[in-house]
């Protein structure tokens, strides 16, 4: 199981995001570069609009520059994990995997998708198939769920809205995740769901403005939903948030998505990732 209590986090969070100098040889596959001792996880970040991926050591510092390149569309799994094996090439090696997937995960199955625009995903064991191509234990979960472990502090009710092609949500109780929630695809406002009018289609369409509007009368929903004690906003267009917030709402960096990665391993028996 991933993410139960986290009571030590407050000593053992990883490093925040500092990233690996741009050195020559982290271009060059890191031959050259020292690895420090301990677990190395391969993050895999499948968004809507890139496929990224990186490999953090065991505080969740990066070890290399993340390599990213645009996710196909359609982007059904074959094609998915052909971008991974040539992304992979360019990677030091590493100890095991955690995959964060922008759609519903039930035990490592992927039960829907609508971002990645391939039916071929409504159950597809993506985590079998990244353990037999990599070689490694492989976790995955939803990208939403990915990311709120690496942005949680552990105490309360958290919340995590992730601002991007789609619109991800995650819930934790003192950092225990709770079962998976899909709020992109519920109705919000106007006959449409969260993502139509929150996605990035929609912040195309609509503008700054008229976006963060959205997002404010999102927000207040969200509250009475849940009754958080933070909220947190992440995902590519958080930055593109104007509202001003009290302490109880914090944008958080999108690299928080890879640093989950090390989060989703910490309570994992080795069973839970299937090794081949
Ligand atoms: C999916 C979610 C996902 C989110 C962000 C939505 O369309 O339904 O599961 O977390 O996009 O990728």
């Amino acid at each position: 199981m991933p993410a139960t209590k986290r009571t030590s986090k407050k000593t053992t969070k990883p490093k925040t995001t500092k990233k690996a100098p741009a050195t020559s040889s982290a271009k060059a596959g890191q031959k050259s570069r020292k690895m420090p001792p301990g677990k190395k996880t391969l993050a895999f970040d499948i968004g809507g609009s890139g496929l990224k991926v990186t490999v953090l050591d065991e505080n969740g510092e990066m070890l290399t520059e993340r390599v990213r390149v645009d996710t196909p569309h359609p982007c059904p799994p074959g094609l998915l994990l052909d971008k991974l094996r040539e992304m992979l090439a360019k990677l030091p090696s590493f100890d095991r995997v955690s995959v964060g997937f922008p759609g519903v995960v039930r035990h490592g199955k992927t039960l829907s998708c609508v971002n990645l625009g391939s039916d071929e995903w409504n159950g597809f064991d993506l985590q079998t198939a990244i353990a037999t191509l990599t070689g490694r234990p492989a976790l995955v979960i939803n990208d939403a769920d990915m990311q709120g472990l690496g942005a949680i502090k552990g105490n309360g009710v958290e919340l995590v809205i992730t601002l991007g092609t789609g619109v991800g949500s995650a819930l934790f109780e003192d950092g225990r995740l709770a079962p998976h929630i899909e709020l992109a695809h519920i109705p919000f406002r106007k006959g449409e769901t969260y993502e139509e009018q929150l996605g990035n289609r929609a912040f195309k369409k609509v503008g700054k403005r008229e976006w963060n509007k959205r997002l404010e009368k999102a927000i207040e929903y969200f509250r009475i939903l849940t009754n958080f004690d933070k909220l947190y906003l992440g995902g590519g267009n958080a930055e593109n948030v104007t509202l001003k917030f009290g302490p109880d709402v914090e944008i958080v960096c999108n690299t928080m998505g890879m640093l989950g990665g090390i989060w989703l391993w910490k309570d994992a028996n080795l069973d839970d990732g299937v090794q081949k």
